[in-house]
């Protein structure tokens, strides 16, 4: 598949990672891609580099094109070492002391993580590289998602080389938005809300910001998955949309058990929901990864979280889900916990303090039931998803 010619003379160069699962916590179940890019021009450039284990591979595709050794200037959008991992050995075919632009942060960064004295060139906001024919314009993105994070835009060609932002964990054949059409949304969207939620006001600045510079854009080209060339504008009104994290009339019941009762109490808790009409969904977390379950949170305006009491605490799952969440800091939420308990049952008040540290609106004090449910422990959870419908909008 690789290199593939996307605009005259610019090629990706990257490669698929078809067999990974698990990206720091979040569930790959598609695989992903390492997207860098290589321009022809009278400076050969190429655009950041792949994750350590695939460096060969990009060395291979560059060698298609062009002797690598040829290639004269380096760019590292990002430091993260899927894209950064393999510069030690780009650079070593490239040549150590060919120049290696990047953000301020970005020196800082890559200096942290490799010993190597490579030629530096820090770059500004807005400064201008020419490559020939082409001008290359570095664009700050500070947190998004890492301080050292940049997008670089070509203006001749209108392409924007956008980083991690716009993209997916996908690997496919399908290079472009055009050959796959709206199946690749939802990875795009999973990906949004597991990597990018907490930094959705910077994204809604930077929007913004492109808007008013009006950049012209025939391509967004981004570190993982697919290109957008057909319609650019679609993920990055996606983007505003999801920033903007307007609730739906949509809740999760996410939870989970020990010996079946907080079970219990979720699913009637759904089924009330359901009935009044909100779009429901239990979400035990042995069942559901935490990305998943993310990925769902994103939209919905309810998130009613349920754990049995284990040794005065919260089940394991628990923890490391609500952990999770928080780091994500969504926005918009309104909440209640629920769960059974044998003798002490803290879990619904630790819950609660959880959900009131990451600002959602409490619905409730919460239902806790000892032991089993009854008819009339039922018949709470019901009330409960009553109380959450009629305070959705
Ligand atoms: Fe794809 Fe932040 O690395």
């Amino acid at each position: 598949m690789y290199p593939t010619e996307i605009a005259k003379d610019i090629f990706l160069v990257g490669a698929i990672d078809w067999n990974i699962r698990d990206f720091h916590g979040y569930s790959t179940s598609h695989g992903t891609t390492y997207n860098a890019y290589l321009i022809k021009d009278e400076k050969i450039t190429l655009i950041d580099a792949v994750k350590k284990e695939f460096a060969d591979e990009l060395i291979t595709n560059i060698s298609k094109i062009i002797d690598p050794k040829d290639i004269d200037y380096v760019i590292s959008n990002h430091t993260e070492m899927d894209h950064s991992g393999g510069l030690p050995r780009v650079m070593h075919k490239v040549g150590e002391d060919k120049p290696l632009y990047c953000s301020k942060m970005g020196y800082k960064n890559l200096s942290r993580h490799f010993p190597q004295k490579w030629n530096y060139q820090p770059v500004e906001n807005g400064q201008e590289l020419s490559i020939g024919k082409r001008t290359i314009t570095f664009l700050e993105t500070r947190m998004l998602h890492w301080p050292d994070s940049m997008f670089s835009y070509v203006k001749e060609d209108k392409i924007l080389f956008s980083s991690d932002a716009f993209g997916q964990h996908f690997a496919g054949l399908e290079t472009f938005d055009d050959k796959i059409g709206d199946a690749i949304m939802p990875h795009a969207k999973k990906y949004f809300a597991n990597i990018l939620l907490l930094y959705s006001p910077l994204i809604l600045k930077l929007v913004d910001k492109v808007t008013q510079m009006g950049l012209a854009l025939d391509m967004v080209c981004p570190d993982h998955g697919i290109i957008w060339r057909n319609d650019p504008a679609k993920i990055i009104n996606a983007y505003v949309e999801w920033s903007n994290q307007k609730p739906k009339r949509k809740a999760l019941v996410v939870y989970d058990t020990m010996w079946h009762s907080t079970e219990k109490m979720a699913e009637a808790i759904v089924d009330a929901l359901g009935q009044e009409g909100v779009d429901a969904k239990p979400m035990h977390l042995r069942s559901w990864h935490r990305s998943d379950i993310m990925t769902e949170v994103l939209d919905a305006g309810a998130i009613i979280v349920g754990s049995p009491t284990i040794n005065n605490g919260l089940y394991p799952t628990l923890s490391d889900f609500l952990t999770y969440m928080k780091g994500l800091k969504p926005k918009n939420k309104i909440g209640a916990a629920f769960g059974s308990y044998g003798w002490s049952g803290e879990a619904v008040k630790l819950i609660t303090k959880e959900l009131e540290a990451m600002k959602f609106r409490l619905i409730d004090p919460g239902v806790k039931i000892q032991y089993v449910p009854d008819d009339q422990g039922l018949e709470a959870c019901r009330e409960l998803g009553k109380k959450i419908a009629q305070a959705l909008p």
